[in-house]
């Protein structure tokens, strides 16, 4: 078992990381929260795979309850957040009690904005089903739901009290649910890690890698604990952890969450800001090429096929765009990254598609 202690004083919490961990994690939660009422939020795909039986040894000791949502991105907005707040009511969760998150980003990142603000703040656990999940948004406490106008637009810094990862359920996703997950690894070795780039290389695709799977998960987990104890609110080394995102926010945006996944708009990101960068001398020769070839072998995009003026209309539109200033974040070469102070006018070239 590997377990990694994220340090953020009266918000530390452990993340554990075993193959088959969620058929022994009731034992952790009864050793931890004896005593407590737990209310079980998943979705309607991941309820029947993993959470009847998690639901029945957590019975074993405790009330435990359940709400099981419909799966997708739709599920995480203002409406559902009452249902949710209903469910917490009726299975009587106090500020003392227990939330548990099972499920991929949607259903932390509600569940997690749920427990942040029902009775203003209970404890939750984070119980990532998905790749994303597991190596990106089940740990930092970034919580939300989206709103009409975008993602993830009403949320908080709330940290879970612990993160169980088992590897052993990414057997269950679809194939093209693990490329989404893979845009993120590839980006931790891109932003701190030269040596899990060489790794991601060294393997030719997924399945190769799952030997060393519980590794390269916990390889990404530990880089995100390092950023985010640096700068637990986002504001300046969390920030390479968006490398990539500029651009796939407004791709996302663009196709309306109807096309590319966050993951593959990460890697068409990652591959055309480098090439951006490259050019204008701001990344080593050689950085894109590099990426592009690592996002080949696990079946990821390097390009969307929109011109970058279409794009840009939406870069000025994005929130983390305030009075035009934008950060961006490059790539000295493969493993450094850094933060660089521009503008929209950075991504300008006549008749670029990226
Ligand atoms: N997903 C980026 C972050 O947690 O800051």
């Amino acid at each position: 078992m590997v377990e990694i202690h994220v340090n953020l004083g009266a918000n530390s919490y452990p993340i554990y990381i075993e193959k088959d961990l969620l058929k022994h994690a009731a034992s952790y939660i009864q050793k931890q929260f004896p005593d407590k009422r737990i209310i079980l939020i998943s979705d309607d795909h991941v309820f029947p795979l993993y959470g009847i039986e998690l639901k029945q040894q957590l019975s074993a000791f405790t009330n435990c309850s359940s709400l099981i949502l419909p799966h997708g991105e739709t599920t995480k907005n203002f409406q559902t957040l009452t249902t949710v707040y209903s469910a917490m009511l009726e299975a009587g969760i106090t500020r003392s009690d227990l939330v548990i998150a099972l499920g991929g980003g949607v259903i932390g990142d509600l569940t997690g904005f749920a427990a942040a603000s029902f009775l203003r703040g209970v404890h939750f656990i984070q119980m990532p089903t998905s790749l994303l999940a597991q190596v990106d948004s089940s740990v930092g406490g970034k919580v939300a739901v989206d709103l009409p106008q975008g993602k993830n637009l009403v949320g908080a810094f709330y940290q879970p009290k612990m993160v169980f990862i088992d590897p052993s359920v990414l057997a269950s996703l679809p194939e093209r649910y693990i490329h989404d997950g893979m845009g993120e690894v590839i980006k931790y070795g891109c932003i701190k890690d030269a040596e899990l780039f060489a790794q991601l290389q060294a393997h030719t695709s997924f399945q190769a890698l799952s030997p060393i799977l519980t590794d390269i998960i916990a390889k990404c987990v530990d880089i995100k604990r390092i950023v985010v104890e640096q700068d637990p609110f986002d504001k300046g080394e969390r920030m390479l952890l968006n490398f990539g995102h500029t651009l796939a926010h407004t791709i996302e945006q663009y196709y309306q969450y109807e096309r590319e996944s966050h993951g593959e708009a990460v890697a068409i990101g990652m591959y055309q800001i480098s090439c951006i960068a490259e050019e204008q001398g701001l990344s080593a020769p050689g950085t894109s090429n590099r990426i592009l070839r690592v996002l080949e072998q696990y079946g990821l995009p390097s390009a969307c096929g929109v011109s970058l003026k279409e794009l840009l209309k939406a870069i000025t539109l994005d929130k983390k765009n305030l009075n035009h200033h934008l950060n961006v974040i490059l790539l000295r070469e493969i493993g450094d990254s850094y933060i660089y102070p521009t503008t929209p006018a950075f991504f300008e070239k006549e008749g670029r598609i990226v």
